[in-house]
């Protein structure tokens, strides 16, 4: 069995952060979302994976690379332009071959992994098996209705959605899902829609057996989902601190400090993560957050908020809290106390509240 995730799209939903840097790159407890995506499809014994990749094809290789870091075998597939999942599928249609396999979006995280879901089609072979998940917010997802377990109908994103069982990105599949993607036409928004080709294999009669999940599953595209992310997986940290505390901080619950980083006079409340060589000084980190390497934190306090490397906090009174912030920004102040702040700021960035 192959893998493939898909790793192109705009990201237009996270600007101005993608307008610099790819989606699936973006940390979550310091880890890039993508790499979730590949540790799952290793953990579930798959060991050859293809990565679509479009504009940002540079940096997602730069940051994978060849995959030996997880022991696996990667092949990266140029998608010219972000014309759809099926689309996506259609381009791989040579490095898939005949082989069944699993298909992944790389911007959804799902806690508990794939694997349970990839020996389920192995034991039963069908042509096709979704995942599908309660969500309160239909219209924003591909949609499935049901009859007991078998699919009848899916829709993407409809205005009047006929259930709450929203399409999960993860996707198994036999070859027959090439026949699907060329059988189908574009979608109102100009994209050969993986949704429309699973119901086309549907139409056909061919077994495309569905799996509603329990467990936590978020696509990643949006702030607020990338914060509750974030949240989720911070819950599973340890402590472990390689970098210097001085005795007059508190670190309190699960915090991992990264080496080469130091924490002065300061309050690190977990669950929160602290990259290498990081400076935390006369600072709170609040719960929820992950700041990245190589980042300085001021008599500033922050929490529930993901910063990215090589930015600098200082002397911001107020609380940070629900935030993202890029690459290499700075966000000064000489400020007291007052109240708080919120920021979604892009990479290379400079405010200043004076
Ligand atoms: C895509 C699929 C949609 C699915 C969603 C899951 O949507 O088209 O059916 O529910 O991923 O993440 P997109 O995120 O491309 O809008």
């Amino acid at each position: 069995m192959k893998g493939l995730i898909l790793s192109g799209g705009h990201g237009t939903r996270l600007r101005p952060i993608t307008h610099t840097s790819a989606k699936q790159l973006v940390p979550i407890v310091n880890k890039p979302i993508l790499f979730y995506g590949i540790e799952a499809l290793k953990e579930a014994g798959i060991y050859d994976i293809g990565i679509i990749v479009g504009d940002t094809k540079d940096e997602i290789k730069k940051a994978v690379g060849d995959g030996s870091q997880w022991e696996v075998k990667i092949t990266y597939i140029e998608q010219e332009k972000p014309l759809g999942l099926a689309h996506a599928v259609l381009t791989a249609e040579k490095f898939i071959g005949d082989s069944p396999f699993i298909m992944y979006l790389g911007d959804n995280v799902i806690k508990g992994g794939v694997k349970e879901f990839v020996q389920e089609f192995k034991r039963q072979t069908p042509t096709a098996q979704i995942l599908l998940v309660k969500v309160p917010n239909p219209s924003q997802f591909g949609v499935a209705e049901l009859e007991k377990d078998r699919v009848i109908r899916l829709v993407e994103k409809p205005k009047n959605p006929k259930s709450d069982l929203a399409l999960v990105g993860v996707y198994l599949f036999d070859s027959n899902i090439f026949r699907a993607a060329k059988a189908i036409d574009y979608s109102q928004r100009g994209e050969l829609e993986i949704t429309d080709a699973i119901q086309w294999l549907v139409d056909q009669n061919l077994n495309v057996k569905s799996h509603v999940i329990k467990g936590w599953w978020k696509d990643t595209g949006k702030l607020e989902d990338l914060l509750e992310a974030n949240r989720m997986m911070s819950d599973a940290l340890e402590t472990k601190i390689e970098g210097k505390v001085d005795e007059k901080s508190s670190i309190e619950f699960k915090v991992v400090i990264g080496k080469g980083a130091v924490v002065e006079n300061s309050i690190v409340r977990g669950p929160a993560i602290i990259g290498e060589n990081v400076t935390i000084q006369n600072a709170y980190i609040g719960p929820f957050t992950s700041i990245s390497n190589g980042c300085k934190i001021v008599e500033s306090e922050i929490e529930h908020s993901i910063v990215l490397e090589g930015s600098t906090i200082s002397k911001i009174g107020h609380r940070i809290s629900d935030s993202l912030i890029g690459k290499n920004v700075e966000i000064l102040g000489e400020q007291r106390r007052i109240k708080n702040h919120q920021f979604m700021v892009g990479d290379n960035s400079k405010i200043e509240l004076i």
